[in-house]
């Protein structure tokens, strides 16, 4: 058996008994891409960019969104060639092997996990702003996770588990309030704008760029434009957990892709906007580091109304994004354990709400523990590297695909798919080597457990090698 593994034909199927039901069409993918885009990213990790490149954090989220515009233009063409559950795992089995396969895979297990931990994080940041707020004092060991002297995040374990739950109660119900959620957590951007724009103050943003463009090591910490770029590429992501649920459009062609760049360009003129807003508004110094920035923005300007009613937004609506995501990770495992590269017993569907529910407990778990003792950025540094990986694979596949593929039926062609496909590839790496050592470590020994597994179990155990076997064994070729 190759290195790189059997690959998976163009077309294949799910198994008899193990297909996802078909119940999504555009306006719920457009509500689970915003749900899972409009998040954390912009609502916490603002003050973070912010703390690592001063105000050219407007600068880092154009250079994160660009990235992201080419991986997301790849998505949308191979999700439209490819409408089968697991998204980059998926692309990278039809394009490059099965051992690419996998590293993705696994790459967008810790992503989307990850991801789930980081929101469930911000979201406890702004329900612990919002009560103290109307004067209720909270215990401090409850709120916060061994790094920031107390016991355990409880909201944010409470928060994960609950959505947990709601998934478990069936997809459908689920993406309904997703949309809900997410036209409040619209309005509520919508209202910061409204009431920090009239402040923007020129001043603000000199010098624009008091730490440098490249990602350089300062006391300890990671700064400059590519620094905060790197942090709040987090903020964009998300759009791929559309593309997680492909296998489960009604019109894929027309779904997909209406979903993928519809919320993608949506969210990024959303954030340029709050970003600007922000920063024209106060000095950086004081949204970094802040749990809750934008309401403490609100707050500098003596508008304490509007910080209460948009922290109570993001307590409303910051759980979409833990849904979604969680929702996607759930699918990715499934379908990784459908392929027989994990055990085929996580696969099973419930019959009564159509959802995989021993995965999705399994993840919601381990979600809650590290939402419940770990820190912010560090979190979502980590889920961003698994996301930079997976872009890179996509642009690859993009790219692969056009020349092993040329003649393959695409509902929608990415223009310019070498330039793109490139973009994306150079774009990630740049990001993922801007990212800080640590995390970078933290990546490698995840995906060294990882291959581990792989050489262990999936290599054998996996269909495609399976039906390679049994090929070989009657004389024919599997590629
Ligand atoms: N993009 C999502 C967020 O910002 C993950 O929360």
């Amino acid at each position: 058996m190759s290195i790189i593994g059997p690959r998976k034909p163009l077309g294949q199927h799910a198994p008899a008994g193990q297909a996802l039901a078909k119940t999504l069409s555009w306006p719920h993918l457009i509500a689970l891409g915003v749900g899972a885009i409009v998040g954390t990213g912009i609502y916490t990790l603002t003050g973070v960019g912010a703390e690592r490149a001063g105000p050219a954090v407007i600068l880092a989220f154009a250079i994160a969104g660009a990235v992201c515009a080419c991986a997301a233009l790849a998505y949308a063409e191979l999700a439209t060639m490819i409408p089968a559950a697991g998204s980059a795992y998926t692309f990278s089995y039809v394009a490059l092997g099965e051992t690419a396969a996998w590293v993705v895979g696994w790459s967008l297990i810790l992503e989307y996990s990850l991801a789930c931990s980081t929101v469930a994080v911000g979201w406890s940041g702004y329900l612990v702003g919002w009560i103290q707020a109307i004067g209720v004092t909270l215990p401090p060991e409850l709120l916060a996770g061994p790094h920031g002297g107390g016991i355990v995040n409880l909201p944010a374990v409470l928060v994960a588990l609950a959505v947990m739950g709601m998934l478990v109660a069936g997809t459908r119900e689920s993406a309904t309030l997703n949309i809900v959620l997410v036209v409040i957590k619209l309005v509520a951007l919508g209202v910061f704008i409204a009431f920090a724009m009239p402040a923007f103050d020129a001043n603000n943003l000199h010098p624009f760029m008091p730490y440098g463009f490249g990602s350089t090591e300062v006391e300890g910490t990671k700064r400059g434009v590519m620094a905060a770029a790197a942090i709040v590429f987090f903020a964009f992501y998300g759009f791929d957990a559309v593309a997680t649920s492909a296998e489960e459009a009604k019109n894929p062609g027309r779904d997909l892709t209406i979903g993928i760049v519809g919320s993608m360009l949506l969210c990024t003129a959303i954030y340029m906007g709050v970003a600007v807003a922000a920063i024209g508004a106060v000095p950086f110094q004081t949204l970094a580091n802040s749990s809750e920035p934008l309401a403490l923005v609100l707050r500098t300007l003596n508008q304490p109304t509007a910080a209460y009613l948009i922290a109570l937004a993001a307590v409303i609506a910051l759980p979409s994004v833990i849904l979604v995501m969680m929702y996607g990770q759930s699918r990715i495992f499934f379908v990784m354990a459908r392929d027989g590269l994990l055990p085929a017993s996580l696969a099973t569907v419930s019959k009564r709400s159509g959802a995989p529910t021993r995965i999705t407990v399994l993840t919601g778990l381990s979600i809650a523990v590290v939402a419940g003792l770990f820190r912010l950025d560090e979190i979502a540094e980590l889920a961003n590297a698994g996301t930079l990986v997976a872009f890179v694979a996509v642009g690859a596949c993009l790219m692969v695909l056009r020349r092993t593929a040329p003649t393959a039926k695409r509902l929608f062609r990415c223009p310019a798919p070498m330039v793109v496909g490139t973009g994306a590839i150079l774009g990630c790496l740049y990001l993922l080597h801007s990212l800080p050592g640590a995390t970078l470590v933290r990546f490698l020994i995840w995906n060294a457990i990882g291959l581990a597994i792989y050489l262990a179990y999936g290599r054998r155990a996996s269909r495609a090698s399976r039906a390679s076997r049994a090929l070989r064994a009657k004389g024919g070729v599997f590629d």
